[in-house]
């Protein structure tokens, strides 16, 4: 059977389908409705304490005795940026003035870390899967949570990247595909119109590991993760198809635009967060495109972006989406769980006939 893999044993899961961690849009009600269906949800831990990232998991396993993936963003300090990006500061300003929000505040230069708290909570609570965007943490927070059960998941956008995390002791590996919503994974700095699609990453990330694989970036439908599957993957990791759930935390704008959203809707920029990320364009990445200086690094520019989605007037917040956001649909996680795997069991049976 196309759907039983090395992933879905390990894991218990009745389908090799993963819905992205999506940070802070995913609940803990998107991601049971996921596992409830036999697959396996993501819940986001940055950005939370550790005692609200104890409470969502708490939320989630409430709301289903399936698999859970808790997943966190490693980045470094950005280091000293006074006197610097004086432009982009001002103009993000401007929009804190127009908007009615007061003073723009000093921009986050803090990196993130598994601090010792957040640790104790994945060690009590045992996620099923524990998985890192921007590489992996140091080897001894590693080993503590494979010693502790928990299956090691990260992100590579090259197959320099996917050696390397399987080096460094990564269970499976996320091929992510240029396709993807969201930020770009690479922690190596791939300059992102050198990074290769799906259906040329995935084969080449496929023969270069010898963990399981992972395929991520535009897988919408059934008919593209049954391609992800005969490309070697032995899940799916799908993002952007989730959004639209009605259990996903996303503002109306964002909605409204995953709804409209074409095949060439979507750019790779930098001014939402400081790293490369592929959104949906608007106001802000129209306006902000000729700024002087360009955007603040990760996470400077978006902790002066980020209170802009409130606005009163819209167009100013992080639309994320990947290019495959017009096969979409708004349905519960269950739902569109049942249906994506219906539709990929049945394209795999015909092409197996
Ligand atoms: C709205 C949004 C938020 C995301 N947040 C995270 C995150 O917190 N952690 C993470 O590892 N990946 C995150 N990603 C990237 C996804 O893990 C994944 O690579 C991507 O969604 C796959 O492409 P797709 O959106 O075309 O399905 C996010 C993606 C989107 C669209």
């Amino acid at each position: 059977m196309w759907h039983r893999t090395r992933l879905t044993e390990r894991l218990n899961l009745d389908w090799p389908i993963f819905s992205a961690p999506m940070t802070p849009f995913a609940t803990p009600s998107l991601a049971a409705g996921v596992s409830n269906a036999g697959g396996i949800g993501g819940l986001g831990m940055t950005s939370f304490t550790p005692e609200e990232c104890e409470r969502r998991i708490a939320g989630f396993r409430q709301l289903s005795g399936r698999s859970l993936n808790a997943n966190l963003l490693l980045w470094g300090p950005t280091g000293n940026l006074d006197g610097q990006y004086s432009e982009m500061r001002s103009r993000i300003a401007d929009y804190y003035r127009e908007e009615g929000l007061g003073d723009a505040p000093e921009p986050a230069t803090n990196g993130s870390s598994v601090n010792p708290e957040l640790l104790e909570v994945l060690m009590a609570t045992k996620p099923e899967v524990v998985s890192f965007h921007w590489g992996l943490p140091d080897q001894d927070i590693v080993q503590a949570l494979k010693g502790n059960g928990s299956m090691i998941v990260a992100c590579a956008t090259t197959v320099a990247e996917a050696r390397q995390l399987e080096a460094l002791g990564a269970d499976a590996i996320i091929a992510q595909g240029l396709e993807a919503g969201g930020h770009r994974g690479t922690f190596t700095d791939v300059d992102a119109t050198m990074q290769a699609g799906l259906f040329a990453l995935l084969p080449q990330i496929v023969n270069a590991c010898s963990v399981p694989i992972i395929a991520a970036g535009g897988v919408s439908n059934g008919r593209s993760i049954a391609a992800a599957m005969v490309l070697g993957a032995e899940a799916v990791w799908m993002g952007t198809a989730f959004l639209r759930s009605p259990e996903a935390l996303v503002p109306d704008a964002h909605r409204l635009a995953l709804r409209t959203a074409g095949d060439a809707s979507t750019i790779v920029t930098r001014l939402v967060s400081g790293k490369p990320a592929r959104v949906l364009p608007n106001k802000l990445t129209r306006e902000l495109a000729d700024v002087d200086g360009g955007p603040m690094p990760f996470p400077a520019q978006l902790s002066l972006v980020k209170p802009l989605e409130a606005s009163e007037h819209g167009d100013l917040g992080q639309l994320y989406a990947g290019q495959g956001a017009a096969l979409t649909r708004e349905l519960p996680a269950e739902d569109l769980m049942a249906q994506l795997t219906e539709d990929a069991d049945a394209h795999l049976r015909a092409m197996l006939a």
